[in-house]
């Protein structure tokens, strides 16, 4: 029997994907790239914001058709949207043709569950909590190509105000550095150059292991060293990490890391002091800047992203001047922005002073216009400059080009033949757009 698995969301949830796929080849399914030729659909679910949501039950709805077209097929929901305490009504009101509901703590159950269904148990849920028996190695089918995503840890304990994600994926679990090792080093003799170390605060690595009584376990930068020494590896990113588990002296450590050190994403999420306490991050702007500016001092060629949210409940006209101020300081390469969502469950979903649609709306097309001006600056200075792009394929918008990414993470089209591709190339950047830079 062949299945098909479509995903939504972040890293985090394309790499549970991998695992998904392992876990069902295993079993002696086959994957397939239609879905209309499988006999199992897997949808796994993201519900960091309304919109994601939104768009996940409307391809939900459509899997009627397929359910229509074939009336043994096998529809299994997976991921972050099934955990949250809504989904029971969710499910009567748009999901009668789903067959299994798996929780996050739950997915390397499925084919224990797909087993139960095509015997006609009817629709199962299982969201259960319980972790105890969740197995640390699972067999992973990367599909990243160039790079392998591995995870140093799951859940999260920071819970920001706004975000979802400490409910619906639990509390920070951090990984043996052993497993984590042995992973990276298996890519490695698959011949993956990078690798991306996922977690939802990667900077927080080992607290609990220290807290358990294991008083010897290492921390982030530790992590980021080993990996680093295993060879064939070139670069290492890692995503996320949170400013305030972010020190100056870890920027010292990254900054003698030559695979690691051009690219730094550090989430701000507002550049107003009262709505970063609003929203529980644990710093303000004079931390932040004191990490960014050591960034500089260290590793001037370094880029640095950011992900911003306008619109949090409270925030005032004067507060989102001057969040747009400290974003113009801070000079990003890139934004990744967002209207603020309220998620059901959070202490900000219940806050008075919710800013309307429309507002929130027009301070994220500010917010867009500033930041464009600002990326496009930083990649117009790449022009004339020799840069190391580790290719990764065929360009999706022209596939006679190639895509790939410098050091400091950034896009590059360039001209090749595929024998270029998984290769670390020199090329000279010709141009540059808001996005990605061109050697061409
Ligand atoms: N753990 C990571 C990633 C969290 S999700 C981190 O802390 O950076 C990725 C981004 O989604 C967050 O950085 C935040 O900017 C955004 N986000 C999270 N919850 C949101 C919400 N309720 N509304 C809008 N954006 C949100
Ligand atoms: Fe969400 Fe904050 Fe945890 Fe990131 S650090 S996943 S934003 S609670
Ligand atoms: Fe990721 Fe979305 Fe879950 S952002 S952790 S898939 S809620």
């Amino acid at each position: 029997m062949k299945f098909y698995i479509k995903t939504f969301g972040c890293q985090m949830n394309e790499h549970d994907s991998e695992i998904i796929a392992g876990v069902l080849q295993q079993a002696g399914y086959q994957p397939c790239g239609e879905l209309d030729a499988a006999d199992i659909i897997v949808v796994n679910t993201c519900c960091i914001r309304e919109s994601a949501e939104n768009k996940i039950w409307g391809y939900i709805g459509n899997l009627k058709n397929a359910k229509y077209k074939k009336p043994g097929v096998i529809i299994a929901v997976l991921g972050c949207m099934t955990q949250q305490t809504t989904i029971g009504d969710a499910l009567k009101r748009y999901g009668s043709h789903i067959d299994i509901v798996l929780g996050t703590y739950q997915q390397h159950r499925l084919p224990e569950y797909i087993t139960r269904a095509l015997a006609g148990s009817g629709q199962i849920v299982d969201i259960s909590e319980d972790n105890r028996d969740f197995p640390d190695e699972l067999p992973a089918v990367r599909v990243g190509g160039v790079t392998a995503q591995v995870n140093i840890s799951y859940g999260c304990n920071n819970f920001c105000s706004y975000c979802i994600v400490p409910y619906v994926r639990g509390r920070e679990r951090s990984r043996s550095l052993n497993a984590i090792l042995a992973e990276i080093r298996e890519a490695a003799a698959a011949g993956c150059k990078e690798i991306m170390l996922l977690g939802q605060n990667v900077n927080s690595y080992g607290k609990d292991l220290r807290k358990a009584g294991q008083t010897d376990a290492p921390d982030f930068a530790a992590v980021l060293k080993a990996a680093c020494a295993v060879p064939g590896i070139e670069r290492v990113r890692y995503m996320s990490s949170h400013p305030r588990d972010f020190s100056p002296e870890l920027v010292d450590e990254i900054s003698l890391l030559p695979q690691v050190r051009a690219y730094y994403h550090l989430p701000l999420q507002s550049g107003c002091n009262k709505t970063l306490r609003a929203m529980n991050r644990g710093y303000d702007t004079a931390r932040y800047a004191e990490i960014i500016d050591r960034i500089r001092a260290k590793t001037p060629a370094a880029a640095v992203t950011t992900d911003i949210i306008v619109g949090f409940p409270g925030e005032t006209e004067e507060d989102f001047r001057a969040s747009l101020d400290f974003i113009a300081r801070c000079r990003f390469d890139a934004a990744y922005t967002f209207i603020y969502s309220p998620r059901s469950g959070t202490p900000a979903a219940k806050m008075a002073e919710q800013v309307p649609l429309a507002v929130k709306k027009a301070r994220l097309q500010r917010l867009t216009t500033l930041q464009n001006q600002i990326s496009l600056a930083k990649n117009q200075a790449y022009i004339g400059q020799t840069v190391r792009v580790l290719v990764e394929g065929p360009s999706k918008n022209n596939p006679e080009l190639l895509t790939g990414r410098t050091e400091s993470n950034k896009i590059v089209i360039l001209r090749g033949g595929a024998e270029l591709i998984n290769q670390i190339t020199a090329v000279e950047i010709t141009g540059a757009k808001t996005w990605h830079l061109e050697a061409l």
